[in-house]
């Protein structure tokens, strides 16, 4: 794993400032940089530290890429993924959201949303920077067990744990049962990944993720082959 760059941090700020700071690496770099950023519990502090620590209008030139939504949610609901993308990266960093590749969960024909979205990350020249969270049975975005490292942006149907864990995300409203997901392909080919990791829920996963076998049950751990891959993790999750 010669591409790992692991940087510990204590839970809380220490780990937000951390996160920041390596986004903040690739804005600075490439103002125009194509990122694609998830959503989840783990970012929420990091990206508003980001916006807070960019010169005002430095991050606004990035084309971002929704990382994935579930399927029939409009941008309005409390669900949606886009919506949450868009108030906690897209706004605060001044980006202009027509500017934004979303994932239509919406859309009639849903393989031919994923498609476009395919075409869209191969017209940027491909993804340079991919800011993930680690789901708790190591799923990337919506990339379940088992996900082929090849496996295009497509429908996918939700796991019992992922279910359970953004069972939280919008109190008192069902999750919906699928999600389109950017496919593990264009994540793993992305020039640089950011994998946020924290609290003590999710050091087995980490372990499994970072020392276990390179396999497609644990899709994260398909990153043990990323060439340029920084952790930002805290002490709680990091008991390997
Ligand atoms: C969110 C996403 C998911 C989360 C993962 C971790 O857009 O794609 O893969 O990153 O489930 O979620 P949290 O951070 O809530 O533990």
């Amino acid at each position: 794993m010669s591409g790992l760059r692991l940087t510990l941090t204590d839970a809380g700020e220490d780990f937000d400032t951390a996160g920041a700071a390596a986004i903040a690496e690739t804005v600075v770099a490439d103002p125009k940089a194509a990122v694609v950023v998830a959503t989840g519990r783990t970012p929420m502090g990091t990206y508003g530290r980001l916006a807070r620590a960019l010169p005002a209008g430095a991050g606004s030139a990035l084309r971002v890429f929704q990382l994935d939504e579930y399927v029939g949610v409009p941008p309005s609901d409390p669900r949606s993924l886009a919506g949450w993308t868009r108030r906690s990266f897209v706004d605060p960093l001044g980006v202009d959201p027509r500017s934004v590749v979303w994932l239509d969960g919406l859309a009639d024909d849903l393989r031919a949303a994923c498609r476009a979205y395919d075409d869209a990350v191969t017209s940027a020249g491909g993804l340079d920077l991919a800011v993930l969270g680690l789901g708790p049975n190591g799923h990337l975005g919506f990339n379940e067990p088992p996900s082929d490292p090849m496996s295009r942006t497509r429908e996918a149907a939700l796991s019992k744990a992922s279910l359970a864990s953004n069972a939280g995300y919008a109190p008192g409203l069902p999750v919906p049962r699928s999600a389109l997901t950017a496919g593990l392909d264009v994540l793993l080919a992305a020039r640089r990944v950011v994998l946020l990791v924290s609290g003590a829920h999710k050091h087995e996963i980490v372990r499994r993720t970072l020392r276990g076998p390179v396999t497609a049950d644990v899709p994260a751990s398909f990153l043990q082959q990323h060439p340029n891959l920084q952790v930002v993790i805290d002490r709680d999750a990091w008991q390997v």
